[in-house]
């Protein structure tokens, strides 16, 4: 069943460069540059109508949805409010008719996201899930459904659901942006281009595995690691950080880079990784400055960098190169080697990577 691997969640990352495809198979068409998202459950003229955008999920899901905040406020031009399900639910949020209620779930039955979702939907917003169960509870409740499509995710971290959250994502923005009227056709065209050469990339990425289980095994032994990401890669250092410590249960924090010296800097030593996203976007400057402040206090540091990437690959201690794509597409490419890098280093540590302590795949209670 583990098809030869030794643990379902190396499998399943391996599956990703497939699960992308299925997740977007039949669900675009490139003649008219539109995303084709039949079970949505809005007209194009309701999306047009919308002011604006909530996105609620819990854990991994709800790090896919704030990759989706950065998609939509870039691509769509409307405002979006990202919410953590046991957040939203307790606060008589401001939610109105005429918002846009997304909701992200892998297993479609977290207590918190339903109940998230139901009270949004007492408040009269127009609920749409993207959910990976079919027929599951969640789904069931919604006006529309984007199922992710990737098959059952058997591992308890989340790693192939999150790609096919994100890809979903990406057809949604496309969506908007077209029936919004802020993206043109050649540019539909141009962003499906980008979509479908994913898979390729990421299956590129996963051959090289073996780099980082070179980087797994020099610092496996540490007790605490650093994540620092930007922009649109923000989310994906939190959610590094997240697969490291619920399966290798090393203490991991996720911060946004800029954010770094506002506290956490204090911690910074000789034997504190510091794991750096550096996409080669217009952010690009201030990561670099980012990461010489660590160099200074002497962490060490494991940089993912764009290919052709030479300056931060003098200074790193450890660089991974990560192919050149759209900025807004390359989160899922960042966050392949760390989904490997946190399997690694719990498998170097004798943990058990499928069935991490006090974890359930679905979490149904409050
Ligand atoms: C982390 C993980 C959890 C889930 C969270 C939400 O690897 O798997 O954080 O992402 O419990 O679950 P779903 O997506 O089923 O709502």
């Amino acid at each position: 069943e583990k098809s030869g691997f030794p643990h379902f969640m190396l499998k399943e990352i391996h599956e990703q460069p497939q699960t992308i495809l299925d997740t977007m198979r039949g669900r675009y068409s490139y003649e008219t540059g539109e995303a084709d998202l039949p079970d949505i459950g809005l007209t194009p003229k309701e999306f047009a109508a919308v002011d604006r955008i909530w996105i609620v999920a819990c854990g991994t899901s709800w790090h896919a949805g704030l990759v989706g905040k950065y998609l939509f406020e870039d691509m769509v031009r409307t405002p979006v409010q990202v919410d953590i399900g046991s957040e939203f639910r307790y606060r008589d949020p401001l939610v109105g008719k005429r918002d846009l209620f997304l909701t992200i779930s892998q297993s479609g039955e977290t207590a918190d996201t339903l109940a998230a979702a139901r009270e949004a939907k007492q408040k009269g917003a127009r609920v749409v899930s993207i959910v990976n169960v079919v027929g599951s509870t969640l789904a069931r409740e919604s006006d529309g459904v984007l199922y992710t499509h990737c098959g059952p995710e058997i591992g308890v971290a989340s790693t192939k659901a999150f790609t096919a959250q994100l890809t979903a994502l990406y057809l949604m923005a496309l969506h908007l942006a077209r029936v919004r009227n802020v993206m043109k056709e050649a540019d539909g065209k141009a962003w499906l281009d980008r979509l479908v050469r994913l898979p390729v990339l990421v299956e590129s990425v996963l051959r090289r595995e073996a780099e980082i289980v070179a980087i797994a095994k020099r610092y496996y032994k540490k007790r605490n690691f650093l994540f620092l990401g930007r922009g649109i890669n923000y989310p994906i250092a939190l959610e590094g950080s997240l697969k490291l410590k619920e399966i290798s249960y090393i203490h991991a924090e996720g911060y946004a880079a800029g954010e770094m010296k506002h506290g956490p800097i204090a911690l910074i030593d000789r034997d504190m990784p510091v794991v750096v996203l550096a996409p080669r976007d217009r952010l690009y400057e201030k990561t670099v400055s980012n990461l010489m402040e660590v160099k200074a206090r002497h962490a060490p540091v494991i940089a993912l960098v764009a290919e052709g990437e030479r300056e931060l690959g003098k200074t790193a201690d450890a660089v991974f190169t990560i192919p050149e794509t759209h900025p807004l597409i390359s989160p899922i490419l960042f966050t392949i080697p760390l989904q490997l890098l946190a399997y690694h280093i719990a498998v170097l540590r004798g943990a058990d990577v499928d069935q991490p302590r006090n974890l359930a795949k679905s979490v149904t209670v409050e």
